[in-house]
């Protein structure tokens, strides 16, 4: 089994798992030349040159293009999610595995040189945006520049709007604490999946230009009070690291992406995994046991781990 009990435990109990060094760290410095090499010679973001990564991106720099998005502090290159590189690394057959052995199979498989996530669909002015129609790859390489002397700001936990069912983020660069990481709350799967009114998928309202005050996805009141309670009483796990290192995470679990306020610019891939029947199972209500379109492992697994295993996890007592 390509994850044992243990990891499987606590991916059921808190939604989240850290796997150190699943990903080939040539292949990753490979997608930081491609990020790199992908960047307007009009921008003077300057690999070379570390004073000019800290952001934000001057407005002429800027770009709402959401397959080339550069806006803020945030340098996002979806198209590099259908990339073989790109595909190779988080696609392998290692990750894979690990994902079948959470989800069971067979996993829906990306296409290299597919469409891109952002290539049509609801791209609405102002937000929320989730522009994730056509996406047959991984979502992309997602980047936060530096924040330097940005006032800090409160952490705030949110869910993802589109049809899925696990993710997976993967450092491609080193990326201390306090550097722009993936945030997760550990639990908050449990507590979110029974407040919403679709299983994998939300109702949303379209946007229109004329009858601009509605928008974007509709949340229940439940789930609004369990993401007020969790930014109010959750501490979150940071997921920092190496090159290399992976963590998975429920689709339901509140995460951010979080505010980096180092001097090095924070480097991940970004992707999904779902199975095949997920067209069947995205509008089904979230009653009953909510593992039960994921592995038998899962499935059979009493979530139990040690406390050093929990610690390694960076779970906060
Ligand atoms: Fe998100």
């Amino acid at each position: 089994m390509s994850l044992n009990a243990e990891q499987i435990g606590f991916f059921k109990t808190q939604g989240y798992l850290l796997v150190p060094g699943a990903m080939d760290v040539d292949l990753c410095a490979r997608v930081r030349d491609e990020m790199w090499a992908a960047l307007p010679d009009s921008v003077a973001l300057n690999r070379e040159d570390a004073a000019t990564h800290t952001g934000p991106f001057a407005d002429e720099e800027s770009s709402d293009d959401s397959i080339l998005f550069r806006q803020g502090h945030r340098w996002l290159n979806r198209a590099l999610g259908v990339s073989e590189t790109v595909i190779d690394l988080i696609y392998s057959e290692r990750i894979s595995a690990m994902a079948e052995a959470l989800l069971g199979g067979p996993l829906r498989q990306a296409v290299v040189d597919g469409s891109p996530m952002g290539s049509e669909g609801p791209a609405w002015p102002g937000g929320p945006t989730d522009p994730a129609l056509a996406n047959e790859g991984a979502r992309g390489v997602y980047c936060t520049l530096p924040y330097g002397a940005k006032a800090r700001e409160p952490d705030a936990c949110h869910t993802d709007g589109h049809p899925f069912q696990l993710g997976v983020v993967g450092l491609i660069d080193d990326i201390p604490e306090d550097g722009g990481a993936f945030k997760v709350w550990p639990g908050s799967h449990r507590r979110l999946y029974p407040t919403f009114q679709l299983r994998y998928d939300q109702p949303r309202i379209p946007y229109y230009a004329h009858l601009p005050s509605f928008k974007g996805i509709v949340h229940t009141d439940a789930y609004l009070e369990e993401i007020e309670a969790l930014n109010e009483t959750v501490t979150p796990v940071e997921c920092w690291g190496r090159a290399g290192d992976i963590v998975f995470w429920h689709h339901r679990l509140a995460h951010m992406a979080g505010h980096n306020y180092s001097s090095v610019i924070r480097q991940a891939v970004l992707a999904d995994f779902w199975k095949l029947e997920l067209d069947q199972y995205r509008a089904a209500p979230p009653d009953g046991d909510m593992w039960r379109d994921w592995s038998g492992a899962v499935q059979n697994n009493d979530g139990g781990y040690s406390e050093a295993f929990a610690a390694r996890q960076r779970l906060p007592d």
